[in-house]
């Protein structure tokens, strides 16, 4: 494996800072409290850790609506604790990422402030500012996350362009300055030791310059109503159209490109650091600008079955591959979920095998080619929360879901909540449950926590009572990542879809020049007796090949290739 960067071996695990793990007792988060878990993520296996951004913030959008890029949040600790962190995570072999959010700022940051305060300043043309066009916005564009994308400023008599919250202006990216400035950012943090960065929101960098009209036509309240809640007033075919018509002109323009060329400079001007792009546009990974992107599309579905996941790879490594990249080419990247997405049970499940699905589920992820990303809390499989009061809310995009059910659509007020509560991203942030005591011991028993605590910690779902059990969810992720570890043809090894035609599982080979394995994962409740020497593949597959893992009861050592018997759910893994 030695010609693979740090990079392409590692298992990330995302840190939703606020959520996991609360030190100095205020029911928030914070710095100390992850150095606290350092062990935990060491023993648990990782090798990286995606931090969501931990930058001084308003919070009205949790985190990613900065004020500051070069400083740490209060909440959080201090620019020491940071470098604490840093250093016990490096000590423990364990690199670190940061989030970096290119689109906007929080309207508190004082770039900001000074560009909003006249329109003869230094900063004037830092933000997107346009002049009122008879009387009102500049055009009919609209924020993603609800109402117009303009906001209107007195002080220059002007409005400002906002993709997300009003309180996220948009940065001008064709502004030099504003590049020099995020740049020198970048490299503060990869000054302190830095690895890697996660790009925020890739697509919304850039909007068209000549700004037209969007032409879509239907109401704002349609389109938000159907388009992100899965309600079938219209074919899904007519809300798609309806979506890019409507925010076509505000993402992924091609400027993006030059860009992240100018940052990738800037990232190689450090040794070994990393950049990977929220994002599944391939056309972004190269040798002058990302490393990664994610592979969303894997996660575009109801259900994982075997024909999905076949077909995903079947795409995507295609797609990597035509790429111009040096050897070993562009690498792959997988995830099932993370801050903004449902709970992987709540999502993948089928409400009754939810527990095999997911061992299931992340030995998919840890088999499939590419760097894996894991999201905290799923080790011990955290669900969703839903939350039963709109006070109880914290995501502001949740509140907005609630007033859009309620006055944008007329919805009753129950209705109203349980849309909201079933799409707020409050119900995958919930805190880290890490044992059966008050708060799930998140944080002291007579402080509320930031964000109410999912009760099934009481039933088995928190780290302490999990690490005690050899059986565990937990125990499984522990023993599946040192597996993945131990085996260099699970890292390297190039996938071979065998048996494609299976409707009910997934096999296939991880060839590398040291190694082969057999992954086969049952996704059904039936068993086979199945023959993975037979015709039925182009690769050619032993008679028999040696057990290295399977998540039943099996007699160690040699295992017959041409009679295999698989178990309902099982995952079988075994080196050929
Ligand atoms: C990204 C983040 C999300 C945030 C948005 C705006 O999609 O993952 O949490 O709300 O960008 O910054
Ligand atoms: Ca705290």
């Amino acid at each position: 494996m030695a010609d693979l960067k740090w990079w392409q071996k590692a298992v990330f695990y995302q840190i939703y800072p606020q959520s996991f793990a609360d030190a100095n007792g205020d029911g928030i988060g914070d710095l100390k409290g992850a150095i606290d878990k350092l062990d935990y993520l060491r023993d648990l296996g990782i090798d990286a850790i995606w931090m969501s951004p931990n930058y001084p913030s308003p919070m009205v959008d949790c985190g990613y609506d900065i004020s500051d890029y070069t400083a740490v949040a209060p909440e959080y600790g201090t620019l020491d604790d940071f470098k604490l962190f840093l250093d016990g995570a490096h000590q423990r072999g364990i690199r670190v990422i940061l989030d970096l959010v290119l689109n906007h700022t929080s309207d508190q940051h004082a770039w900001f402030q000074e560009s909003r305060s006249s329109r003869d300043n230094p900063k004037k043309d830092w933000y997107i500012w346009r002049d009122p066009v008879n009387g009102g916005p500049p055009n009919n564009w609209l924020s993603t996350f609800g109402g117009p994308a303009w906001e209107y400023e007195t002080k220059r008599g002007q409005y400002y362009y906002h993709f997300f919250f009003r309180e996220q202006p948009d940065l001008n990216w064709r502004n030099p300055a504003v590049r020099q400035a995020m740049f020198d950012a970048v490299r503060f943090w990869y000054h302190l030791g830095v690895d890697g960065f996660r790009i925020d929101a890739i697509g919304t960098v850039f909007e068209r310059e000549d700004m037209p009209d969007h032409t879509g036509t239907l109401t704002p309240e349609a389109l938000f109503y159907n388009g992100r809640f899965g309600k079938q007033e219209y074919p899904p075919e007519v809300i798609e159209k309806e979506w890019k018509a409507t925010f076509g002109y505000q993402v992924d323009q091609p400027e993006m490109i030059d860009l992240l060329r100018e940052l990738r400079k800037v990232n190689d001007e450090y040794a070994d650091r990393m950049l990977i792009g929220e994002s599944e546009k391939i056309e972004y990974c190269a040798d002058d600008m990302l490393h990664m992107v994610f592979n969303f599309n894997l996660m575009r579905t109801e259900r994982l079955t075997p024909k999905w996941v076949r077909q995903n790879q079947g795409e995507r490594l295609s797609g990597l591959s035509a790429l111009a990249c040096p050897e070993p080419g562009a690498w792959p990247c997988n995830t099932l979920g993370n801050h903004d997405s449902p709970r992987v049970k709540n999502r993948f499940g089928d409400g009754e095998h939810d527990e095999e699905l997911a061992r299931l589920h992340l030995a998919l992820i840890l088999t499939l080619k590419g760097t894996p990303f894991l999201y905290n809390g799923e080790e011990i499989g955290m669900t969703d929360l839903i939350l039963d009061d709109i006070r109880k809310f914290r995501d502001t995009l949740g509140v907005w879901y609630y007033q859009l059910c309620r006055s944008g659509i007329g919805l009753p007020e129950e209705a109203s909540l349980d849309i909201a509560a079933h799409n707020t991203r409050d119900k995958n942030r919930t805190p880290l449950q890490w044992k059966n005591a008050a708060h799930a011991g998140f944080c002291p028993d007579d402080v509320e926590p930031w964000l109410p605590v999912n009760p099934n910690y009481k039933v088995g779902i928190n780290v302490e009572q999990q690490e005690r059990v050899s059986s565990s969810l937990l125990s499984y992720y522990r023993k599946l990542i040192l597996l993945r570890k131990a085996n260099p043809a699970l890292i390297e090894g190039d996938y071979l879809p065998i048996h494609e035609e299976a409707i009910d599982y997934l096999a296939f080979l991880r060839k590398s020049a040291k190694q082969t394995c057999l992954v086969v994962l049952n996704m059904s409740g039936g068993s086979f007796l199945l023959d993975f020497t037979s015709p039925a593949t182009s690769q050619q597959v032993p008679k028999h090949g040696e057990l290295l893992f399977s998540s039943r009861e099996r007699p160690s050592g040699t295992i017959d290739l041409t009679q295999a018997a698989v178990a309902p759910f099982e995952v079988l893994i075994v080196k050929l």
